[in-house]
């Protein structure tokens, strides 16, 4: 079979040569796109692949017309937004994520940002600790769970909010749980949010619930840039000079920010949570492996359009 690892965003050389040793050690072809420019790049490399490594890449319906071989895409990290699954579906083709492969490092990415923030960008004034802060979760999954043992590590109070966890999951995950969004907004210095992009999340952290934040809170978002409703987060900008806004990614607004906010936002000039070696190796190898056992056994354990 042939597989292509088709990355806007390259993975590191070593994790590339470890995808490729399992899959090649399989019996299977790799071929590669790496950092490629324009969409025609990809529909061009997709012809003829049997199965797909992607990161963020949009796979769009153009790319699964174009993909008349395509058996399996595994999205090499855990959001799949960026794959339409609708398109997959209708074509019967396998779409699989790999959730918890890279979430250490984006929950270290966030704490980076934290900690940059708080010691006002390291440029000798004076900051705060994150010790005895209240964090809060909004969403308590893989990266979550990383939050809380570092926040741990660093003294703070970790509470979370998550709509879809059971009482066992809270009770021993060592954190306090908040019954609403509003309570954790309304409690935490800090909040970090962990869901999910999809139709329910999109746009719905709004003025609403980011009035509610205490005194000099900081919103950390390393989760998508469209789950911020970004006319409520700069209505609560404009209406308050005490709040922050961290971002994985730069938000549509950023000019706004550059002009008004200076040291109140910090953006990643690029999504860059997973951008580690150990994620990238974590996150392909184990896409490697599923692609190798789809083909092997039929193996779906990962598969998100089921
Ligand atoms: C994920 O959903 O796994 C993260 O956002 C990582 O995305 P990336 O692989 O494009 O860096």
């Amino acid at each position: 079979m042939k597989i292509l690892i088709a990355t806007e965003k390259a993975f590191a050389p070593v994790a590339v040569r470890l995808i490729r040793e399992v899959t090649e050690e399989a019996g299977h072809q790799l071929h590669l796109l790496e950092n490629y420019k324009s969409p025609h790049e990809l529909l061009d490399a997709v012809a003829d692949a049997d199965a797909m490594i992607v990161r963020s890449d949009l796979i769009t319906p153009e790319v699964v017309d174009a993909a008349r071989k395509l058996k399996i895409v595994v999205r090499a990290g855990a959001g799949y937004d960026n794959i339409n699954i609708q398109a997959c579906s209708a074509k019967n083709i396998v779409v699989m994520n790999t959730p918890g492969q890279n979430s250490n490092a984006v929950a270290e990415l966030a704490f980076e940002m934290m900690l940059y923030h708080a010691r006002s960008g390291f440029l000798g004034k004076s900051g705060t600790e994150l010790r005895g802060k209240r964090l809060g979760l909004h969403a308590f999954g893989n990266v979550g769970k990383y939050m809380a043992e570092i926040g741990h590590g660093f003294g703070m109070d970790i509470f979370a909010f998550d709509l879809f966890l059971s009482e066992d999951v809270k009770k021993r995950s060592g954190i306090k749980f908040c019954g609403s969004a509003e309570e954790l907004y309304g409690n935490c210095q800090y909040v970090s949010l962990h869901i999910p992009a999809n139709e329910q999340t999109k746009c719905s952290i709004g003025y609403d619930l980011l009035k509610l934040l205490p005194p000099g809170a900081v919103l950390v978002n390393t989760a998508r840039k469209e789950v911020i409703s970004e006319d409520g987060l700069l209505k609560v900008f404009a209406e308050r000079n005490d709040i922050s806004y961290l971002s994985d990614g730069e938000p549509g607004c950023k000019a706004v920010f550059e002009e008004k906010y200076k040291g109140r936002f910090i953006f990643t000039a690029r999504k860059m949570g997973a951008q580690t070696e150990e994620a990238n190796i974590n996150a392909g190898v184990a896409a490697a492996h599923q692609i190798v056992d789809f083909f092997k056994t039929g193996n779906e354990k990962f598969r998100v359009n089921k």
